[in-house]
């Protein structure tokens, strides 16, 4: 299978980095500092190294256009540039592509426009999958086959769990929820850190029972046959620390946040996406 992967910036050098380990896909990678990408990356050569890229143009010029699945990784702000370029390149389409497009906010109707195919898939993973423990939310259209879903799903389960919507609209939701999700946990250990001051212990003894008690508290969720309030409840005794800790987070309305705070950021997500899907659609009829 031929993976080609347009924009090789944290996303895209992420899902590189989990394909090129496995060995099996001819893979290529497209960004215009590709020679200063490579040299960062500094992999052995031992292994087949990808076919490399500055542009488009150079890429379509020297690959014959068999299948290919092209991951779509450049920021949302670079797609009318990018779109420029395409239209320069006379000769080039896309019909034997399946696009898979991780560009947050960018609806599959702009996608079409940029690139005049309707094999267009939209996916929303996360950070996480930097180290093969990520979150990817994907749509499929109906006219993506069967066999193209497959590829596409094998590509994510690599870079940890996939959940399939069955509507576009849903990936504001997930863009909220586990797309900017680890944000909210990285900022509630913050929280936790910063308390070592007042309970008098160093950073290196607060990093240790942070980092551990998170481990082992997502571990429990995960693995435990309870649901998570039974989990919670069974930490909580009666007049004990838990509880009045807990009864403090309530006093200042922390689930009231968390949720006002997931449902600003889907909000978020489709202004801004509604924004840029205009300003894109109106360049791509000029
Ligand atoms: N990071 C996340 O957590 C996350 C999560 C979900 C989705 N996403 C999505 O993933 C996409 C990429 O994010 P990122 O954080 O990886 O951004 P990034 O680090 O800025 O990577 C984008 C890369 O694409 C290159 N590029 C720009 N125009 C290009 C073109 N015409 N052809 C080829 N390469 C081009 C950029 O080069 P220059 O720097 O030289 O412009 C840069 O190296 C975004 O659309 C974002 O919405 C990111």
């Amino acid at each position: 299978m031929r993976i080609s992967i347009l924009g090789a910036g944290n996303m895209g050098r992420a899902i590189f980095n989990h394909l090129y380990q496995r060995r099996e896909f001819e893979l290529a990678l497209i960004d215009p500092k590709i020679d200063k990408i490579w040299k960062s990356l500094g992999k052995s050569g031992k292994v087949k190294p990808p076919l490399l890229f500055r542009d488009l143009l150079h890429y379509t010029q020297n690959l014959n256009q068999q299948n290919t699945i092209l991951v779509l990784a450049v920021k949302p702000n670079q797609l009318l540039p990018l779109h420029k370029e395409i239209k320069v390149s006379k000769n080039l389409s896309f019909a034997n592509f399946v696009i898979v497009s991780v560009v947050a906010g960018i609806s599959l109707s702009t996608l079409r426009k940029i690139f005049k195919t309707k094999n267009i898939i939209r996916a929303m993973p996360n950070t996480p999958v930097t180290i093969g423990q990520g979150m990817t939310g994907l749509y499929f259209p109906k006219n993506i086959s069967p066999q193209n879903k497959d590829s596409v799903l094998k590509i994510f389960e690599l870079l940890g769990k996939t959940l399939i919507v069955n509507s576009e609209k849903k990936l504001h939701s997930i863009t909220a929820l586990s797309g900017s999700g680890p944000a909210y946990f990285f900022n509630f250990y913050e929280a936790l850190l910063s308390t070592s001051k007042e309970l008098g212990l160093s950073k290196k003894e607060i990093l240790l029972l942070v980092k551990q008690t998170a481990i082992g508290a997502t571990a429990m969720f995960c693995e435990a046959k309870e649901p998570i309030n039974i989990l919670r409840e069974n930490v909580t005794s009666k007049g004990g620390t838990t509880e009045i800790a807990l009864e403090t987070l309530d006093k200042y309305e922390f689930a009231k946040g968390v949720l006002q705070a997931v449902l600003n950021a889907k909000e978020r997500s489709i202004n801004l996406g509604s924004e840029l899907n205009s300003e894109i659609q109106e360049n791509t009829q000029k």
